[in-house]
């Protein structure tokens, strides 16, 4: 049976290290308040002249080095992000371009923390069918030109930071694959979570008021994301082990959507799990949205957090709200 394997992951994340400290000098904020709510203690940010695609494109040449293939053998690019370079196309178009690839298919998703789950998961489908056979995965986000550094914004920007990372997919009739993916959305709670401006909802006359409206910032409903985040996180990872017969102990490791390290540390504690199992980093990088997962998982990787054979898991909630699990036997 045709299934699908990553085979080779990279991350790029930008140089300049911004601390709480720094964030102190913008907003009324403090280290302790920041690290004591999220667990972070600094985030990524690009210079200037840097976008989305930049990192992408790092990202992306990283995981073809560790894959060992040609960019010629890449059949397909899907790109996960909410911060792309420009309103459309999408990131996916300038990447294909950047690395040189054949006129391939290569196409953006827009759901946020669960991107690279969810891109996974659409790779996988696309193995299965013959439609692909080598795919680049890639999520990526330039969060700090969108954020608010006034008092007003504090809540949203001391948490995002910027980042890539990617993954090469490929065919396999092995055992170590893509065992599963589940993906989920709920609607009905996208203001909770939401960049409400630029979008088709407005006419281009009334975006000088979104503006002096801060619409054009991220905003959420921090109680609301925590509440929703400690029920999807369990009940997805749970829908995970049922389908594939797993128990948690056959689990070598979670890696879990970098959102907040209080979420990770109430899923943890609500299903028992030994915070070794669960991977962080987000105390370097902040959340960093679609990018977080695949960089979590290449560090995770590059730690040795996990071998051949282990069967991890991946497990996200975001905006949407949409959450998502794969589990992969390595
Ligand atoms: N620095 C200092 N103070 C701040 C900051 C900040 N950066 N941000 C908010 N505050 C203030 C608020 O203005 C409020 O002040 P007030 O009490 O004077 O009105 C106070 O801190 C609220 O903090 P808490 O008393 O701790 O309130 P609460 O327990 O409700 O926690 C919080 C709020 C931290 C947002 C919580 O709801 C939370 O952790 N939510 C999850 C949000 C999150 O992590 N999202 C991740 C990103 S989305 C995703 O990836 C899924």
């Amino acid at each position: 049976m045709i299934k699908s394997k990553i085979i080779g992951m990279g991350y790029h994340t930008p140089e300049r290290i911004v601390t709480n400290k720094e964030l102190e000098t913008y907003m009324d904020t403090s280290d302790d308040w920041i690290f004591s709510r999220s667990g972070i203690k600094e985030r990524r940010w690009v210079e200037n002249d840097t976008a989305v695609s930049d990192l992408a494109l790092e990202a992306s040449k990283n995981a073809i080095r560790a894959a060992s293939i040609s960019p010629k053998e890449i059949d397909l690019v899907i790109v996960g992000s909410i911060s792309s370079d420009h309103y459309f196309p999408g990131v996916s178009a300038q990447l294909q371009h950047k690395l040189g690839l054949r006129k391939i298919a290569a196409f953006d998703i827009k759901v946020a923390c669960s991107a690279f789950i969810y891109a996974l998961s659409i790779g996988d489908q696309f193995i299965k069918t013959g439609m692909a056979q080598t795919i680049l995965i890639v999520g990526a986000e330039v969060q700090s030109k969108f954020l608010d550094f006034s008092t007003e914004g504090r809540e949203m920007a001391v948490l995002f930071g910027d980042g890539a990372g990617a993954a090469i997919l490929q065919k396999t009739e092995n055992d170590a694959c893509i065992l599963s993916t589940h993906l989920h959305c709920e609607g009905k709670n996208f203001k909770k979570l939401w960049m409400e401006a630029p979008g088709s909802a407005y006419d281009c006359q009334t975006h000088t008021v979104d503006f002096k409206e801060k619409k054009h910032f991220p905003s959420m409903n921090g109680r609301e994301v925590f509440r929703n985040a400690i029920i999807r996180f369990p009940e997805v990872i749970k829908e995970c082990l049922q389908a594939n017969d797993l128990e948690l102990e056959e689990i070598k490791l979670i890696v879990p959507h970098q959102a907040n390290f209080r979420i990770s540390k109430a899923v943890a504690k609500k299903m028992g799990i030994d915070m070794k199992k669960v991977y962080s980093n987000i105390s370097k990088y902040g959340n960093t949205t679609g990018a977080s997962i695949p960089i979590a998982l290449c560090e995770a990787l590059e730690e040795k957090c996990f071998s051949e054979g282990d069967i991890i898991i991946l497990a996200s909630f975001g905006a949407g709200f949409t959450w998502a699990s794969a589990a992969i036997q390595w």
